[in-house]
Parts: structure tokens; C-alpha cells; sequence
């Protein structure tokens, strides 16, 4: 069975009188070069993003403040993950349909990317993301 993509880091937290400090390194701590990084805040509540998935992209979403939640639907089985950590990064890999909702008014929601940006990448329709994913030639 086709098993949701997914991975949850517990980045290092450096710690000090001063405060907290987390490093994130491309291939030693994620699994991909960061081609690209965006974030997200000022989110309006009951506001839902994403509401796609990419064909390539691989990407680890840290919530630096406040909180939110992500659906992370493969297609056979549905699973929410709560990013209420700010040293929590969570990886999604290709194929993956994702939702992301209630966001804390605080929520500032980074996402660290493995490639460009890329619109043809993008299935933003659920129904094509099924089919897409239901052909035996796209999925490993
Ligand atoms: P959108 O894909 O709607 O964001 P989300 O999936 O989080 O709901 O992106 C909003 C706009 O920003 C859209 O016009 C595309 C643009 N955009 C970029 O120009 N570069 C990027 O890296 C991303 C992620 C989006």
C-alpha cells in the first residue's frame, strides 16, 4: 500500500541565557538542496491554503511562530499533523495532496523548498490528483 510521505524533525535547539537558536543544513539535517524558501503569516482566519499537491517538489514546512495544523492526504488515507513547535520541521514529499488551516494569529508558517518555483508542477484539482496518482506510471 501507498503510504503517506511524510516525516516529522525535531530540529536541534541551541539554547543559551540569550535564548534559543535552531540551524537547519541542506542534506545533513533535510534530504534535499533548498532551492527556495517562502513563508507565510497575517493568515485570516478559517482561511485554508494549499489545496494541492506537486508532482516533484519536496518541501519541509516550520511554523516560527504561533501555530497550524496540515491534512496530509495521499490519496488512500488522510493524517493531520499539528506544527505547534517552532523547532518542528515537517517533511512532505511528492504526490502528497496537503491543506493548511487554523493558523494562530501569530503564525508564520516557513517552508523550505527543493526546487523553483514551478506552476506546471502543481495538481491543484483533488479529482486529477486521484487519477494522477491512481496511474501506476507516476507513483513508485
Ligand atoms: P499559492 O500557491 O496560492 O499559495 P498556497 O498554496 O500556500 O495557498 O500561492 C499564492 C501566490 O504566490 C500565487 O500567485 C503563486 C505565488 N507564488 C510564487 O510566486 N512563488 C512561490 O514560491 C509560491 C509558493 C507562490
Amino acid at each position: 500500500m501507498y503510504i503517506v510521505k511524510k516525516l516529522i524533525y525535531s530540529f536541534n535547539e541551541i539554547c543559551d541565557y540569550r535564548g534559543v537558536l535552531v540551524a537547519i543544513q541542506q542534506i545533513k539535517d533535510i534530504p534535499f538542496e533548498i532551492k527556495r524558501i517562502y513563508y507565510m503569516y497575517n493568515t485570516k482566519k478559517d482561511v485554508i491554503r494549499g489545496c494541492h499537491a506537486h508532482k516533484n517538489l519536496r518541501q519541509v514546512l516550520i511554523c516560527i511562530s504561533g501555530s497550524c495544523k496540515i491534512l496530509l492526504d495521499d490519496g488512500i488515507e488522510k493524517e493531520i499533523v499539528a506544527l505547534d513547535k517552532k523547532n518542528l520541521g515537517l517533511y512532505i514529499g511528492a504526490n502528497i495532496w496537503r491543506e493548511m488551516f487554523e493558523f494562530s494569529e501569530d503564525a508564520v508558517l516557513l517552508v523550505l523548498a527543493s526546487e523553483y518555483y514551478d506552476d506546471t508542477d502543481y495538481i491543484r484539482n483533488y479529482n486529477e490528483f486521484l487519477k494522477y496518482i491512481n496511474s501506476s506510471s507516476n507513483v513508485c
